[in-house]
C-alpha cells in the first residue's frame, strides 16, 4: 500500500524534506502551508522532475489541512527561525502558538499519524506536540540529535581526513546550546577518537557542533540550515516507514530515563513502524549525565513559560 507524508510548511527545510521523500520514493506527499500558492507552486516543480529524476511518488501542494488525513507521517516545520538577538524563549512564545494550533489541527484530520517536529526551540515543541495531540509517547518525536550528530561526524571526518561515515557517535540533550557530545561513544572505525585527537583539538571541534546552526545561520545572513536537517527528518521518515529499527538519537518523552522526567529530550531510541519502540539507557560519564540534566532542565524551564498546560 502507498504510504502518505505530510509536511507542513513549506519552507526550506520543508520544501527539501518532501522533495528527498519523493526522490527516495519513500511515500506520497502532501506539502502544506498558509501562504496561498506557495506549496501548489514548489509540489509542482518538484513533480516536473519526476521523469529526470525518476520517481512514481506523487507529491502535491494544499493549504486546506483535511488534506493530511491518513498521514502515516507528519512532518512539522512551519514556524519561524531564531532572528539574530532573539533568545530561546522569544522563540518558544512565537512558534508555540503556530504549532499549538496546527498540531490541533492535524491530529483531527490524521489521528493516528506519527508526529516529527522540526520547528524551534525543537524539544520544547517537541514537548508541546505531544501534549496538544493528546498522541501516545511512542507517535510524538523531534528530529535534532540526528543533525547535532552529523554535524559533528562531518567535523571528525574533516579532521581526519576519513569519510564521515566511518565515524560513530551520539549527540544527546536539547538540540541547542546544551547539546551533549557522548565521548565514550565517539569512535572512528572503532577507535576512540580521543586517541586520535588531542584533546583541546577535540574540545574546538566539539565547541564548533555545539554552534553549528549558528555558525550557518552568520554564513547566509538570513534563514538557517536546511540540506542536513532534511537529511536527518528523511532518515527518521525511513526507519519508520521501513520498520527498520534503527538506533538514532531522537528528542523523546522521558518517564525518568536517565533519572529525568516529564521532558522531551535527546535521547538513543529504536525507530520503527510504531514510532520510539525503545528507549536505550546508555552508560554516561558523570559530566555528561549533568549535562544532559541540565539541558532537560533548560527545556522544562522554556516549556513553562509557554504558559501552555
Ligand atoms: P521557513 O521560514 O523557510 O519556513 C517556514 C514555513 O512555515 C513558511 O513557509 C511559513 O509560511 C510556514 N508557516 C507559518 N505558519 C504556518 C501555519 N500556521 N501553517 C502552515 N505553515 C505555516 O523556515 P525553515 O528554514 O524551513 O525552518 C522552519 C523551522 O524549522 C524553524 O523553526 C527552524 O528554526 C526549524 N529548524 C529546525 C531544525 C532542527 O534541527 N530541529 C533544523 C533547521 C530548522
Ligand atoms: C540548526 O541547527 C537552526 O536548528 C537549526 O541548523
Amino acid at each position: 500500500m502507498k504510504r502518505k507524508v505530510s509536511v507542513i510548511g513549506a519552507g526550506f527545510v520543508g520544501t527539501m524534506t518532501a522533495q528527498r521523500i519523493v526522490e527516495k520514493n519513500l511515500a506520497d506527499v502532501v506539502l502544506l502551508d498558509i501562504v496561498e500558492g506557495l506549496p501548489q507552486g514548489k509540489a509542482l516543480d518538484i513533480m516536473q522532475s519526476a521523469s529526470v529524476e525518476r520517481f512514481s511518488s506523487k507529491i502535491t501542494g494544499s493549504n486546506d489541512f483535511a488534506d493530511t488525513g491518513n498521514s502515516d507521517i507528519v512532518v512539522f516545520t512551519a514556524g519561524f527561525a531564531r532572528a539574530p538577538g532573539m533568545s530561546r524563549e522569544e522563540l518558544a512564545l512565537k512558534n508555540g502558538g503556530i504549532v499549538k494550533s496546527v498540531v490541533e489541527t492535524v491530529a483531527r484530520h490524521a489521528p493516528d499519524c506519527i508526529i516529527i517536529m522540526v520547528t524551534n526551540p525543537l524539544d520544547v515543541m517537541t514537548h508541546l506536540a505531544w501534549k496538544t495531540s493528546g498522541f501516545p509517547a511512542q507517535r510524538v518525536m523531534g528530529m535534532g540529535g540526528i543533525l547535532d550528530s552529523s554535524r559533528y561526524r562531518a567535523f571528525l571526518a574533516e579532521e581526519l581526513n576519513v569519510s564521515a561515515g566511518s565515524i560513530e557517535t551520539m549527540v544527546l540533550g536539547s538540540h541547542g546550546d546544551s547539546m551533549v557530545p557522548v565521548a565514550t561513544h565517539t569512535n572512528a572505525g572503532g577507535i576512540p577518537v580521543s586517541r586520535l585527537i588531542e584533546k583541546e583539538r577535540l574540545e574546538a571541534i566539539i565547541e564548533r557542533t555545539k554552534n553549528g546552526g549558528a555558525e550557518i545561520v552568520n554564513l547566509l545572513k538570513s534563514g538557517s540550515a536546511w540540506h542536513a536537517p532534511s537529511s536527518s527528518v528523511v532518515a527518521m521518515v525511513e526507519a519508520i516507514l521501513g520498520d527498520s529499527k534503527r538506533i538514532f538519537p531522537v528528542s523523546a518523552y522521558l518517564t525518568g530515563q536517565y533519572g529525568i522526567e516529564d521532558v522531551h529530550i535527546g535521547v538513543p531510541v529504536k525507530l520503527g513502524a510504531a514510532g520510539i519502540e525503545e528507549i536505550y539507557e546508555i552508560a554516561l560519564s558523570d559530566k555528561e549525565l549533568e549535562g544532559l540534566k541540565q539541558s532537560a532542565k533548560t527545556v522544562s524551564k522554556t516549556f513553562a513559560g509557554l504558559k501552555i498546560s
